[in-house]
């Protein structure tokens, strides 16, 4: 029975993906691919739905409250919607760890679900490239890391005035709000949402609102204003010796930066002390990307160590670090930088056709042949007008129409256009015209 009231439409905040999206996704998966591997990264996945209690447990408290997708399963169980896919890699990693050789490098390419308000840059629905490094010492996870995001941001073409990774520690943000500020965990929790919602609110309010937490002490005070005044590697070190905070990490990676074997690196590391990322896990570094570009500053990927992620399987704490580049922000930054390549038109190499009856039972011949010779094509069925094979194939996009039962052709040979030119050359049905279409698609 016919519902008119049926909407063609996709769920709010969620995407069709048709072909020619769906060709943009793949080439954006293809390379995260291909760089995860050449950094020794192996393939994962997992389930789209998580017993809730998961997320519960680590993920903060904005993505339980606002955006998680959960509802009670036919055997009374209440399961959500993966909103990201960190727990489930750490529930998976606690089966294991015991039994593969550390450190583990993993990736993965999930749909995660979020209840959001859609805007531009943020859906319900999104992929993000997953890569998880656990049990490598550190600072090297983090190295290792942010070498690999760098190759993934140099393989679609971005240098350094594209984009830049901002990073904190939560080691010593989470030391000056307890060690320094003296704020109880509540206070903690509002403290970071303060810091996570600055670059919004601007510097006014937000030194207002900071100022606060001094409580009217004036060296609180200064120190607070030196701490976000803070904006390069250099500065940063100064700071901990001079407020004697305690951050080994912290301190080990900034040692390890300065290396010469680094220096490639470097250039795209910024310290941004209002980075301190709203997941409840990270214990050490934090990051995100950022896109240089004026009208589209935004985050593209946020990531972070933590230290016991295993910890609410029972098992013993195994530190890890990684990140999640989302498919809608870094689309949105490829398309700003004009850094996306065309894809509105098809990959299929060659369209074959005839113009009459006759000849049309050639079709699959050659179809096979070309296949064989792991060239793609598709093909029209049957006698076919001139006009219809040229609008089909421009749609498409082929390199190369093979033309069967052209009046211009002698009989038993076939037509070998070149679409971008129009150029074309006739061959023997029996004869060698495949290398005639190697050639072609070459030039
Ligand atoms: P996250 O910061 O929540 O981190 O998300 C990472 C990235 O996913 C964001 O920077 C953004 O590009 C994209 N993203 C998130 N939500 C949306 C949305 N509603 N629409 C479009 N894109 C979105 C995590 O999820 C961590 N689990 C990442 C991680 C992996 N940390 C360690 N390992």
């Amino acid at each position: 029975m016919s519902n008119s009231n049926l909407s063609k439409l996709p769920y709010k905040g969620c995407r069709d993906l048709f072909p020619k999206d769906k060709r943009v996704q793949d080439f954006l998966f293809e390379t995260f691919s291909d760089v995860a591997k050449l950094f020794g990264f192996e393939s994962y996945d997992g389930p789209l739905l998580e017993p809730i209690e998961l997320y519960l447990a680590k993920s903060g408290q904005e993505l339980i409250n606002e955006q998680i997708y959960s509802f009670v399963d036919r055997g009374e169980r209440t399961v959500a919607i993966r909103p990201e896919m960190t727990p489930t890699l750490a529930r998976m990693v606690a089966q294991v760890h015991r039994e593969v050789p550390l450190p583990l490098r993993w990736f993965s390419i999930p749909n995660l679900m979020r209840y959001e308000r859609p805007q531009k840059g943020r859906l319900r629905e999104h992929w993000q490239f997953n890569c998880d490094i656990f049990s490598l010492e550190s600072p090297y996870g983090e190295i290792e890391i942010f070498q690999l995001l760098v190759e993934v941001f140099k393989r679609f073409g971005a240098n350094r005035n594209h984009f830049a990774i901002h990073f904190n520690s939560r080691e010593l943000v989470d030391g000056l709000a307890k060690n320094y500020l003296h704020l109880s965990s509540e206070q903690s929790y509002a403290f970071y949402k303060l810091i996570d919602r600055s670059k919004k609110i601007g510097q006014k309010e937000f030194k207002k609102e900071l100022l606060a937490y001094a409580g009217g002490d004036t060296n609180k005070q200064s120190f607070l204003e030196n701490y976000f005044a803070l904006n390069s590697l250099e500065s940063l070190s100064p700071f901990i010796s001079k407020y004697q905070l305690a951050c080994p990490r912290l301190a080990s990676f900034l040692e390890l930066i300065q290396k010469e074997e680094f220096s490639l690196l470097k250039p795209f590391l910024v310290y941004d002390p209002t980075i301190v990322r709203g997941l409840d896990y990270y214990t050490g570094l934090v990051f995100e990307v950022f896109n240089l570009h004026p009208d589209h500053n935004r985050a593209l990927c946020g990531g972070g160590a933590y230290d016991n992620l295993l910890g609410i399987f029972n098992e013993k704490p195994l530190g890890g670090i990684g990140f999640g580049l989302g498919d809608v922000t870094l689309k949105d930054f490829l398309e700003c930088h004009q850094l996306l390549p065309d894809f509105s038109k098809s990959k299929t190499q060659v369209l074959v056709a005839a113009l009459d009856e006759k000849n049309s039972s050639f079709i699959p011949i050659i179809a096979n042949q070309l296949r064989a010779n792991h060239i793609s094509c598709d093909v029209l069925w049957g006698e076919q007008k001139t006009k219809k094979i040229f609008n089909y194939s421009d749609h498409k996009g082929h390199q190369m129409i093979i033309l069967l039962g052209d009046s211009n052709t002698p009989q038993g040979e076939l037509l070998v256009k070149k679409t971008k030119d129009r150029s074309h050359v006739t061959c023997p049905i029996d004869g060698d015209w495949i290398q005639q279409v190697k050639t072609g698609l070459l030039s």
